[in-house]
């Protein structure tokens, strides 16, 4: 996945600045930066800000997503809200669809792989935000056509038992050669997730490379690390 020379406007702010960033696949790159430096927007960009969790991007690529902030509907259990991601075009027509017994059972197996199962049936308001963003990352995990992941921050907020178990989905989602994008704050899982890495300050790329490169880069110390 390549992009080139992407830049976006906040009326007078310029988010993003000619950025152009290729992402291999069957690798984990990383998005990195301090807040506000236009992570979130290359991503609501590159989906064309459809707010949907997953869809076809330009080049007619599949993608699926997480947002920074889980997007599901509170008034829907755990199981509803899978079976409604397997429907992309309307939500009308996922609430008066009938979900097949085969669809009901891949939704409960990805319920089952993060360890969910004792909340299938309980309503998404009565779940913690960590459970929540466990169901918004299953949740694009299991658009299972996707050739694109972006994870838009998945591991804030995640518990010390799920951070681990988050970690081993993604990595099946590399190996199955997709192309994974990564937002992420925490450093070590930087280190020990990401092939490559992409670091932007205020929208602009100011270095990429390998983990240890990027990190180790006295520009990114400085705007980022605060070193
Ligand atoms: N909908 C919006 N309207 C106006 N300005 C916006 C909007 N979304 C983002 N911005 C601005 O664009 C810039 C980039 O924001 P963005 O959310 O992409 O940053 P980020 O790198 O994801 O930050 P964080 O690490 O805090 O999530 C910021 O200055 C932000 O205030
Ligand atoms: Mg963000």
């Amino acid at each position: 996945m390549k992009t080139y020379n992407i830049n976006h406007h906040f009326g007078g702010i310029q988010a993003l600045n000619d950025v152009s960033i290729f992402c291999e696949e069957g690798k984990i790159t990383g998005l990195i930066g301090p807040n506000g430096s236009g992570k979130s927007t290359l991503v609501n960009v590159l989906t064309n800000v459809l707010h949907r969790m997953h869809g076809k991007v330009e080049n007619g690529k599949h993608f699926a997503r997480t947002f920074q902030d889980a997007k599901l509907w509170s008034n829907l259990t755990v199981l509803e809200s899978f079976l409604m991601a397997q429907k992309s075009e309307s939500w009308l027509y996922s609430i008066f669809h009938f979900s097949s017994l085969e669809e009901i059972k891949s939704a409960k197996e990805i319920i089952e792989r993060i360890e969910l199962t004792h909340h299938t049936n309980t309503k998404v308001r009565n779940l913690s935000y960590g459970q929540r963003k466990l169901v918004e990352i299953g949740r694009a995990l299991s658009v299972t056509n996707s050739q694109i992941l972006y994870l838009d921050e998945p591991f804030a907020g995640l518990s010390d038992i799920s951070t681990p178990l988050v970690k081993d989905l993604i990595l099946e989602e590399k190996k199955k050669g997709k192309v994974v994008l990564i937002i992420e704050h925490d450093m070590n899982i930087i280190r020990t997730l990401c092939d490559y890495v992409y670091v932007l300050d205020a929208g602009k790329v100011i270095a990429e490379g390998t983990p240890d490169e990027c990190l180790n880069n006295k520009e990114v110390k400085e705007a980022y690390l605060g070193l």
